[in-house]
C-alpha cells in the first residue's frame, strides 16, 4: 500500500551549535531558577585574625558570571571590606589568581556556572599559604625570582638598532611570550623551595634562551636537573595560557646538559 504524503511540508528545527548547546543545559542543572548560590570566602586580617577563618555570603546566581564579578558583587552588595585582586577583567593582567573548588583559576575568565558545585556552592580561596590579606597572596618570592633571571632582553648586537626575527624563529618561543606572570604554575608545583627558580621564572628564561635576539650567555647557568625533582611537572604544566611550564622546564634541563657536554668538549679538544 501507497504511503499518504503529508500536504503540510516539515518544520525544520533551529540550528544550535553543539558548544552553546551544551552550555545552556549545563547552566540550566546547575542553577533551577530560583535558588540561591553559597559562596565561601576564605578571609584573614593580619590585625584581628591568627590564621584564616570563612565566612559564607548567599548570592542569588546570574548566568554568564565570572568569580571576580561575584566577588566584586559580595564585596558591593553584602560586604566592603572582603579583599581581593582583579584589574583587567579578560585574562590579561594576571592578578586575579584564585583557588575555586580546590582548583587554581583566574577568577575573571572562570564562569560561576562551570564550577560551582550544584549542592555545595563555592569555596574560593587564596592561592597560597603566604595571605596578606583575604585573597590577596604575597608575591615577593614570586618576584624575587623572576628577577634572578634578568627577565629583560640583552641585545646580541648593542649596535644594531632592528633584529630580524624569522617565522621560524618566532615559532621556537612556542607560548611563552603570553605568560601574563600570574603565579598559578608557581603555586600549583610548590616551588617555594629556597634557592631554586620556579616555573614561571623558567619560562621567562626559556623565553630569553631561544630568542634569537638575546645575547645573555649565562641564563642556561641557573638550571639544574634537580629542578625534576623538585616539581610536581604535571602540576606545574597547568596554566591558563596552556604554556606548559612543565615541558619548558623538561627541555630547558636539556639544553642544559647539551651545553654542559659542549663546554666539557671544548675543553679536551683544547688540552689535546
Ligand atoms: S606560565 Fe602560565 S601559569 Fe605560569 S605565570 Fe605564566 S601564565 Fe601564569
Ligand atoms: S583581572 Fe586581569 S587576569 Fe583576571
Amino acid at each position: 500500500m501507497k504511503k499518504k504524503q503529508s500536504s503540510t511540508p516539515k518544520k525544520a528545527k533551529p540550528f544550535i551549535p553543539a558548544k552553546v548547546k551544551k552550555t545552556e543545559q549545563n547552566a540550566m542543572t546547575i542553577f533551577p531558577i530560583p535558588q540561591r548560590l553559597t559562596v565561601r570566602v576564605s578571609r584573614f586580617n593580619p590585625l584581628m585574625d591568627f590564621s584564616p577563618r570563612t565566612h559564607e555570603y548567599s548570592l542569588a546566581p546570574v548566568l554568564g558570571e565570572s568569580v571576580l564579578n561575584l566577588l566584586y558583587r559580595i564585596k558591593h552588595t553584602q560586604d566592603g571590606s572582603l579583599t581581593f585582586r582583579g584589574s583587567c577583567g579578560q585574562g590579561g593582567c594576571g592578578t586575579c589568581g584564585v583557588k575555586v573548588n580546590g582548583k587554581m583559576v583566574l577568577a575573571c575568565i572562570t564562569n560561576v556556572e562551570n564550577a560551582a558545585d550544584t549542592h555545595h556552592g563555592l569555596d574560593i580561596t587564596p592561592l597560597h599559604d603566604n595571605v596578606l590579606k583575604d585573597l590577596v597572596v604575597d608575591e615577593d618570592v614570586f618576584f624575587a625570582e623572576l628577577l634572578k633571571i634578568k627577565p629583560g632582553l640583552v641585545p646580541r648586537n648593542a649596535e644594531k638598532r632592528h633584529h630580524h626575527m624569522g617565522i621560524q624563529d618566532v615559532e621556537k618561543l612556542g607560548k611563552t611570550p603570553q605568560c601574563i606572570l600570574c603565579g598559578i604554575c608557581n603555586a600549583n608545583a610548590e616551588s617555594n623551595i629556597k634557592g631554586e627558580l620556579g616555573p614561571a621564572a623558567l619560562v621567562r628564561a626559556y623565553r630569553h634562551i631561544c630568542d634569537i635576539r638575546d645575547g645573555n650567555v649565562s641564563r642556561l647557568e641557573g638550571i639544574s636537573p634537580h629542578l625534576l625533582v623538585h616539581y610536581d611537572l604535571d602540576k606545574a604544566n597547568i596554566c591558563p595560557r596552556d604554556i606548559k611550564p612543565g615541558d619548558k622546564i623538561i627541555e630547558l634541563i636539556e639544553m642544559n646538559a647539551q651545553r654542559l657536554k659542549k663546554e666539557k668538549r671544548n675543553e679536551i679538544e683544547k688540552r689535546a
